[in-house]
């Protein structure tokens, strides 16, 4: 049976903009988050407080933080992987951060620069702080149905990763098709493998035009926190073969479709995509983008 209504987590100003070759600058990336939240978006994810030199494109972090206008009822978290990353986090006023695991030693080595036993290392003393200074702790898991250099990835091996950081006090781990590959038995298979849908929430890469199906078969799994950006902008800078995210607006056709309620206003996302392309330099890769364009 389907959720009657699911929460669309916006990650196009994080994944998407990270993995763009321009680099934005902060008024254009404030801008976006108010037309955003003006579409109705609630949970938008901002920005990473990664190191700079890692992902330039998101080096204005603080400055981003500090020019937007946070609006009530919005809840604006970033990435943050260590406790670096969390001391500036903390500095610009954040109420939540993510912290994003791998499932595949290759990733967590490409990705973070250390191995599976390292990342967790690196984590723990991370979200302890910040959950001591009162903030939400959310998760990602990256390369859950397949690795682009270790193939395919072990359901066990995923739970067990998963589990490791939803121990740590996080209050909802994303699963993360990184690059893309997952289908829809295997979502099912996975979050059945985690016991469930419980604090489980998913996070598809477009690169085998599969997001949308994968979607769906974990709302029939109970699922009822989805990711996805903007214009499907994104991918991940650390992992090649990645693409853009679902798009949200994709997301929310089906949605309307199946009348499960999401508080987004579709037109008003478009419009904020076609403008946010526009500064890209190129289209919109979203089919529904795409087809409520204006010609
Ligand atoms: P490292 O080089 O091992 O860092 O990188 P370190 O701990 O050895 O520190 C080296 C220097 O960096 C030190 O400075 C630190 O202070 C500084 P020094 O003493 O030499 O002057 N430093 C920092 N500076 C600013 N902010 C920080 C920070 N941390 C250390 N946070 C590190 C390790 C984790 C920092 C690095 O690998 C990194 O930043 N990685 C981030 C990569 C990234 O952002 N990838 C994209 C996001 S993941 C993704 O997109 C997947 C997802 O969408 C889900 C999915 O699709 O699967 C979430
Ligand atoms: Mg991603």
């Amino acid at each position: 049976e389907l959720p009657q209504r699911v929460t669309i987590y916006e990650v196009g100003a994080r994944d998407g903009l990270q993995n763009e070759e321009a680099i934005v600058p902060v008024e254009v990336k404030a801008e976006f988050l108010g037309r955003l939240a003006d579409a109705g978006l609630t949970t938008i994810e901002a920005t990473s407080f990664v190191h700079p030199k890692w992902v330039p494109q998101l080096a204005d972090a603080a400055r981003l933080l500090e020019i937007t206008e946070r609006r009530p009822g919005v809840n604006y978290p970033v990435l943050v992987p260590n406790e670096r990353g969390l001391d500036r986090a903390l500095e610009s006023g954040v109420e939540e951060i993510a912290i994003f695991g791998s499932a595949t030693e290759t990733f967590a080595r490409k990705n973070l620069n250390r191995s599976m036993d390292e990342q967790y290392a690196m984590f723990a003393p991370t979200v302890e702080r910040a959950l001591a200074a009162g903030l939400r702790v959310r998760a990602y898991l990256s390369m859950c149905f397949g690795d682009p250099w270790e193939g395919a990835v072990p359901v066990g091996q995923v739970v067990a990763a998963g589990r490791r950081l939803l121990e740590m006090g996080c209050y909802q781990l994303s699963l993360g098709d990184t690059i893309g590959v997952g289908t829809a038995g295997h979502v099912q298979e996975l979050i059945a493998a985690f016991g469930g849908p419980s604090r489980l929430a998913v996070h598809f890469h477009d690169t085998y035009g599969q997001a949308l199906a994968n979607t769906l078969a974990a709302l029939q799994s109970g699922v009822t926190t989805v990711d996805a950006s903007a214009g499907g902008l994104g991918g991940c800078p650390y992992a090649e073969s990645a693409t853009g995210n679902l798009a949200t607006e994709d997301l929310v056709w089906m949605l309307d479709g199946l009348g499960i309620e999401h508080g987004v206003d579709l037109d008003a996302l478009v419009t904020t995509s076609v403008w946010m392309a526009e500064r890209l330099g190129r289209p919109s890769p979203s089919r529904v983008v795409t087809a409520r364009s204006p010609k």
